[in-house]
């Protein structure tokens, strides 16, 4: 026997029983989204490779090592999306989406795929809910970017949920600061881990993501680019800031925010939840200003988040979405072609009126089939036979016949108070 084969590693299977509170999700995101005037946006599960070097950044650990890249027939390199922004931000330039109203706010509940190793809460195709805005560098978008997200984590029950947040300033203030920083590193190189060495020009950011005892040593006198921000940008900061507290969405500043993504600039946040283990943050996002000039568009800047479905699902404990009511079950008495010919029109009959409806699928006994009806919670069970359909009520058990064929059957169930 051939072996049995199961899905790669770092993927699931999304089952009928986990697919309800998905839906749940998608439900309260897109109320949510498209109730603040976000419009949902679907781009392709693969894109050039070159808009994730370029837009991602080509130093970070996404682009360095995790993407899924391969060439088409044509000699392309092809990449899986490993996330949605850069995808977002060509499709409004390739679009002229400029010049539509601005900002031009997009949502979008897609999948993803990162070549990392798996772990609880970490997947190599993972789901993301999504919203961008771009088009605006007011800082009331940001702040309104942040509230909604805080809104549907909160809705769907998340628990122990924390937002960090903190400010990146403009690319000239972290090359400022950069500078700086690269300085204290190269001061204290042998205090360092051998990762964070090696990475010094590369990333020295990445330096206050690190766990290694003594690089936590030499970061703890590190200076921190929040101190550092421009006027503008720290007026900015402050701008958000001060719409966060009217929101009474609580904040913790934190000066050492990194993103795993090049493109930020100015505010960059983080929703973590207690309930997860070490893959603790559920969502993420920021404003990204430098973005689609970048990919080769005039300056335009934009602001969002992603949020990680599975990991929303694994903190929002489990509340179960209520199974759709089924008004009618066709059971066929008889293995005459015209009996089941009239029990699958009287099924198509049913759904036309509105009515939920199944159809003996399987051949089954007339006693398995008043069994599946019963199984699947049907409010009615028609039972087609050669000389009439006989029509069950299942919370009384009262049966009777039903003369003038499957019109009739449909307008007896309708009438019988199930819409
Ligand atoms: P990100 O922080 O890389 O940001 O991902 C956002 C969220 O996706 C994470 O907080 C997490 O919940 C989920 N996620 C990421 N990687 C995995 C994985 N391997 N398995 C399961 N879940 C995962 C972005 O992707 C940016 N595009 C967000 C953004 C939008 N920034 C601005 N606009």
């Amino acid at each position: 026997m051939p072996e049995k084969l199961q899905s790669p590693k770092g993927t699931h299977d999304v089952l009928p029983a986990d697919a309800a509170p998905r839906l749940a999700v998608e439900r309260v995101a897109r109320k949510v989204l498209e109730g603040a005037g976000y419009r949902r946006v679907e781009t392709p599960t693969f894109e050039a490779t070159e808009l994730f070097a370029r837009g991602v950044g080509a130093s970070t650990d996404i682009v360095q090592k995790e993407m899924f890249t391969f060439e088409d027939g044509g000699g392309r390199s092809i990449t899986l999306r490993p996330e949605g922004t850069a995808p977002v931000a060509r499709a409004y330039l390739q679009h002229g989406m400029h010049k539509l109203p601005q900002p031009v706010k997009l949502w979008y509940l897609s999948s993803f795929f990162r070549n990392e190793r798996a772990q609880a809460g970490r997947f190599r195709q993972f789901w993301q809910i999504g919203a961008e805005a771009i088009g605006s560098a007011e800082p009331v978008v940001d702040a309104e970017s942040i509230v909604l997200l805080h809104t549907v984590l909160t809705e769907l029950g998340v628990q122990d949920l924390h937002l960090r947040l903190g400010s990146l300033g403009t690319p000239q203030t972290r090359a400022d600061y950069r500078e700086k920083l690269v300085a204290h590193l190269r001061a204290n190189e042998d205090r360092l881990s051998e990762e964070v060495r090696g990475r010094i020009d590369l990333n020295p950011l990445r330096a206050f993501d690190a766990d290694h005892p003594g690089t936590r040593e030499v970061m703890r006198t590190a200076p921190l680019l929040m101190d550092e921000l421009a006027a503008e940008d720290a007026e900015h900061f402050a701008e958000v800031r001060a719409h966060l507290d009217a929101a009474g969405v609580p904040y913790d500043l934190d000066p050492t925010l990194v993103r795993g993504l090049d493109y930020y600039a100015r505010t960059v946040f983080e929703f973590t939840s207690g309930a997860l283990g070490a893959q603790s943050a559920v969502g993420g996002g920021g404003r990204y200003d430098g973005l689609i000039e970048q990919l080769g568009g005039p300056a335009t800047p934009g602001t969002g988040w992603a949020a990680g479905i599975e990991r929303i699902l694994l903190s929002a404990g489990h509340r179960p979405e209520p199974e759709p009511v089924l008004d009618l079950y066709v059971a066929i008495d008889g293995e005459e072609r015209d009996l089941r010919v009239t029990g699958f029109r009287l099924a198509q009959r049913a759904r036309a009126a509105g009515l939920n409806a199944q159809l003996e699928l399987a051949g089954r006994s007339m006693k398995g089939q008043l069994k599946q009806a019963a199984r699947s919670g049907a409010r009615y069970v028609a039972v087609v036979r050669s000389e009439e359909i006989g029509l069950k009520d299942m919370e009384s058990g009262e049966q009777h016949p039903v003369t003038g064929g499957v019109d009739a059957v449909v307008h007896d169930v309708l009438r019988g108070g199930t819409l």
